[in-house]
């Protein structure tokens, strides 16, 4: 029986807390897209580690981690990665895979993300500047350079072509001493890595289809968020890969058959890092007040994320398009205490009822949301561990939601810690395996 955790909304949804909450009933968690823009933040007996590049399954030492094809790596920050999994004891070796086909960051990527974004101007997307995008757009350029080149030492060939090519396309003022050195720091980096990282990068699509005909669970660990999907998100502000459940089997190469469940995070109200489309947000001491008790500043970038009301009309759209099983439900705590609680159940444009949710920005920048209103809850919500400890106005407000969108709320997420938790049905309810 094998699981997916995947973003509903714009990122940032909790789902490393739920991963790393879930990742005790599996063998193996699996990564398959996205890079460093990712932040996933796990508490691991009261401490706060954020993961980017690694699953977060890494937390418990049953479980083996794959790092998917569809991932896009920059191996200077995994290698840091690595070196905090070390500070804390934290065993890696012979349990963390990487693709050797997993493309391959480099500074040529940050650099033209940089320019690419000043190019737009007043309109950037507001990117993690990581180079996630240039990445991506070499991969299917077809001159990425992959991590099975870094360690089988074809590197250094690709390397200096992919430099002379950078060169030739810019012209000689971008190789200004201060790139060349950059570019040389970053050999180094492969260099250390071609022997470091050598047992630990493998054809990782077959070592998992082996797993999988022998019985291991799976998790998939979704990054970013179905809003973000290049496909399927607020293009252009979004990021270069398929977050959504799709994804899945081409990230990592196995057959969507293997993906038995799916499961969409979703916050208990919207947040955004970076520009685009939002029609619920706000712009009032509502919103600060949402940011400052939620904490809502990004775990990747440390931008001060933008935050609005639960817009159920989007939640609908990411649940229909991954054919979400249940919605799990976190950051509700982060509402105790308003008066109020909104939820978006409609949009017009123009003044007309708009249907669906028209996902392109330059439609959904111009609806206006309609609210329905209901009632805050005074009671604290942190720490519930079960539906019965929730005030009724909270049960009311996760009932709309299950209503409109047609889905279950499985699981209440009530503080960052895998012990503040509510399974609304039993763990082996949610995760045994459909006949
Ligand atoms: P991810 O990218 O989806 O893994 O989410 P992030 O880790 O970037 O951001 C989610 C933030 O919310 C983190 O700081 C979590 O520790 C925190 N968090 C997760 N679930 C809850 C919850 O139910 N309540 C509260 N108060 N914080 C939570
Ligand atoms: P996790 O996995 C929230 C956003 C950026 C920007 C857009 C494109 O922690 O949920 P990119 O650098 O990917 O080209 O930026 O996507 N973004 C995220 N927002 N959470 C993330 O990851 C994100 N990864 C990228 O802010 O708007
Ligand atoms: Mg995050």
């Amino acid at each position: 029986m094998n699981v997916a955790v995947v973003g509903l909304q714009w990122g940032d949804e909790g789902k490393g807390k739920v991963v790393d909450l879930l990742a005790e009933h599996f063998d193996i968690v699996a990564r398959y897209q996205g890079g460093h823009n990712a932040g996933h933040t796990v508490y691991r007996d009261g401490r706060k580690f954020v993961v980017h590049h690694i699953p977060a399954g890494i937390f418990h030492p049953h479980v083996q981690n794959v790092m998917g094809n569809g991932m896009v790596i920059d191996v200077e920050a995994l290698l840091g990665e690595i070196a905090d999994l070390e500070a804390i004891g934290l065993a890696w070796r012979g349990r963390l895979w990487v693709s050797d086909r997993a493309h391959v960051i480099t500074p040529i990527h940050r650099w033209l993300e940089a320019q690419e974004e000043d190019f737009r101007g007043h309109c950037p997307i507001g990117t993690t500047r990581r180079g996630i995008g240039p990445a991506y757009e070499d991969k299917y350029g077809r001159r990425g350079l992959l991590m099975g080149q870094v360690t089988d030492g074809t590197w250094r060939s690709h390397v200096k072509w992919l430099w002379d090519r950078y060169v030739r396309t810019f012209g000689p003022a971008a190789a200004s001493p201060e790139r060349r050195a950059e570019w040389d720091r970053f050999q180094a980096v492969l260099e250390r890595a071609e022997t470091y990282l050598a047992d630990c990068v493998t054809q990782t699509d077959i070592w998992l289809r082996d797993r999988l005909r022998q019985g291991a669970r799976v998790l998939f660990e979704g990054a970013q968020g179905t809003l973000l999907d290049v496909d399927h998100g607020t293009y252009p502000f979004v990021t270069s890969s398929h977050c959504s459940a799709g994804g899945i089997s081409i990230g990592l190469g196995i057959s969507p058959r293997w993906v038995h469940r799916v499961f969409g995070v979703s916050k208990a109200y919207c947040t955004r890092v970076g520009a685009g489309p939002f029609p619920t947000e706000l712009h009032d001491e509502v919103g600060q007040s949402i940011r400052e008790r939620g904490a809502e500043y990004g775990a990747t970038t440390g931008r001060p994320r933008r935050c609005g009301w639960l817009d159920l009309v989007a939640l609908k759209y990411a649940c229909d398009l991954n054919d979400v099983d249940g919605i799990i439900l976190t950051k509700l705590d982060i509402l105790d205490g308003l008066p109020r609680v909104r939820l978006c159940v409609g949009y017009t444009l123009d003044g007309w009822p708009v249907e669906g949710c028209p996902v392109r920005a330059d439609l959904l920048m111009r609806v206006q949301p309609i609210y329905e209103d209901w009632p805050g809850w005074p009671e604290s919500t942190y720490g519930a561990a079960c539906l019965d400890y929730l005030p009724e106005a909270a049960r009311a407000y996760i009932r709309r939601i299950e209503e409109y969108t047609g889905r279950p709320v499985v699981l209440l997420s009530s503080g960052p810690q895998r012990h503040e938790t509510a399974w609304f049905h039993s763990p082996d309810e949610i995760l045994r395996p459909v006949l």
